[in-house]
């Protein structure tokens, strides 16, 4: 493939640069009157709808998008992706998430192994424990039936199951499978933290799943080994074997740590921390709570989108055209931020998870080739469920900084309620606001407006609303397990379809190393100073007056 070094020498960037100053005369009030327009700005897929046409584009700026497109290699990337090449060239791994949703009889090939076949043993093999747990065949030390689930984890091994837990925690279906069971997460090596997880548990009814991918993170190992004392001051430490099971790709560690590798779920290094939801790490503990079957519709939803993503016109493509306008917002536009916007409580916890994949995987200031990158990558995520945002940082996205938003909506309720004598029902009364507000940031309010309004001289800066500012609507017909998994996957791609238009490497994460060595060699002095009263060194006079006055207040 040869290729400019960098995308930004490429024509298409310089086309998409010099076309800024187009767009930046035109204002989406009057773009959105160009019916024309819009209705090209909309794509459907499987029940789904994407509206763009509230971005600051036209399509003309579409187009140049697909020639960025086809300058960055988009396809053949992509296509690398799924046929296990290894992408992510610093660790020397594939990258093949896409893998752990494919059906039984597919083939995918990592390093000219099928792993399609491994996988599925790890399901089958998850399904069937999940099942003796819940029907109370495995019972634990005290023959007990083990409802309640406890998953140790970190960053990717803990973010992505909590969010589609939270997601299928009000879905009726989920809420039958899941009757009299608990699942909670501990992933903050924070004290507090394990005292929430335990809060109210019983360790005879308790099963902890430990889940790490190198089974070396400093934050769960300690966790883990928290909770197995738990476990064993209160049923003595043979209870271990019943109520510790484990995720990893380390199971000789796994091993070590006291953990029966019959008991361990596996998973392998071409699967990246942030993007394995779809392995062990999310179906294990969310099998454990809502049944195999539940889980297995949120992988089918995923698969439906990598077939999507694999197979699509990038005209049609929805993780592809939403990947084109982030590279459009943030490296054009010049937008550093993306606000995630679902109009769903059980959502909630969408925005950290995506937090999490977009920003380790494409937080980077080098290409894939190590070329210092002359442009900014990745964008600064965040997000809160809709309307509980608008009274807290909506203020700052229609009059402050221009944020693009992702407005997410659903059209039918998990859990609908129809007051009596009220045809708007209380999801209506949320989805009013889910189809404003994308409208109040795209039109504003003008002075003219305000003075036809009567509104005193004085107050009409105060009132008046820029507009312009972009955003773009996602609905989805309901929020079941399916669709869940299809959320998640055109998140995954889209943040990859980023990493791939700007040339970097989305499937490493060293810039977590630092501050993880720096941690280390403080615990090392807080152990000599607690134990030989050494004193601090080897820090800066800061860091060095923190520490000291650490040690000294805490030893009071
Ligand atoms: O924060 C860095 C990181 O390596 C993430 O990428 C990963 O998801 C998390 O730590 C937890 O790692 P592990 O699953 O190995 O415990």
């Amino acid at each position: 493939m040869a290729s400019p070094t960098l995308i930004c020498d490429t024509e298409p960037w310089k086309n998409l640069k010099n076309h800024v100053d187009e767009i930046k005369k035109t204002h989406l009030r009057d773009l959105m009157s160009d019916t024309e327009r819009c209705q090209s700005m909309m794509v459907e897929f499987d029940g789904m709808l994407l509206d763009y046409s509230r971005q600051n584009a036209t399509p003309e700026t579409t187009d140049k998008l697909y020639q960025l497109a086809e300058a960055a290699h988009l396809k053949e990337k992509i296509n690398r992706m799924y046929s296990g090449e290894h992408i992510n060239s610093t660790e020397n791994r594939s990258v093949l998430h896409v893998a752990l949703r494919a059906p039984r009889d597919s083939v995918i090939n990592s390093d000219g192994n099928n792993v399609v076949p491994e996988v599925w043993k790890v399901l089958d093999k998850i399904q069937e424990f999940s099942e003796r747990v819940r029907s109370g065949f495995w019972v634990g030390a005290t023959g007990k039936a083990l409802k309640d689930v406890v998953a140790v984890g970190i960053g990717g091994s803990f973010l992505g199951p909590l969010f589609v837990h939270t997601a299928l925690q009000t879905d009726p279906e989920a809420i039958e499978s899941s009757r009299g069971r608990q699942l909670r997460f501990l992933a903050n090596v924070d004290p507090i933290d394990v005292a929430k997880s335990i809060n109210g548990l019983n360790p005879e009814t308790t099963l902890v799943v430990v889940v790490s991918k190198t089974f070396t993170t400093a934050e769960t190992m300690l966790n883990a080994r928290t909770l197995r004392e738990w476990i064993s001051a209160a049923l003595g430490p043979s209870a271990v074997a019943k109520h510790m099971v484990a995720v990893s790709t380390n199971l000789t560690l796994v091993e070590k740590f006291g953990i029966d590798p019959e008991n361990a779920f596996a998973f392998w290094d071409w699967v990246g921390g942030r993007y394995s939801v779809c392995s062990a790490v999310g179906v294990m503990p969310l099998s454990l709570q809502y049944g195999f079957s539940v889980v297995e519709k949120f992988l089918k939803g995923a698969l439906s989108i990598d077939q999507h993503f694999y197979s699509a016109p990038f005209e049609k493509n929805i993780p592809v055209l939403l990947g084109l306008l982030s590279v459009w917002n943030v490296s054009f536009l010049g937008h550093p931020a993306r606000a995630i916007l679902p109009y769903s409580q059980a959502l909630e916890k969408f925005a950290p998870h995506i937090q999490q994949v977009s920003m380790e995987s494409n937080g980077k200031g080098v290409s894939i080739d190590g070329v210092v990158l002359p442009f900014e990558a990745g964008e600064i995520d965040f997000g809160e469920p809709g309307t509980n945002g608008q009274h807290s940082f909506y203020q700052l996205i229609h009059q402050g900084r221009v944020i693009p938003c992702d407005f997410i909506g659903v059209v039918k309720s998990q859990q609908p309620v129809y007051l009596k004598g009220e045809v708007v029902s209380n999801h209506d009364e949320l989805m009013s606001n889910f189809f404003a507000q994308p409208d109040a940031l795209a039109y504003g309010k003008t002075p003219e407006q305000l003075q036809k309004e009567n509104v005193p001289p004085h107050l009409i800066p105060h009132k008046t609303f820029s507009g312009n500012r972009p955003s773009l609507s996602l609905l989805l017909p309901s929020l079941n397990a399916y669709n869940i998994g299809q959320l998640l996957a055109i998140y995954e791609h889209r943040i990859a379809v980023e990493g791939f238009i700007w040339g970097i490497n989305s499937f490493d994460q060293w810039g977590v190393e630092l501050g993880k060595s720096l941690a280390t060699q403080v615990r090392k002095q807080l152990h000599a100073a607690r134990t030989k009263g050494e004193p601090i060194e080897g820090f800066n006079f800061s860091t060095t007056a923190l520490l000291t006055r650490y040690l000294e207040a805490s030893s009071d």
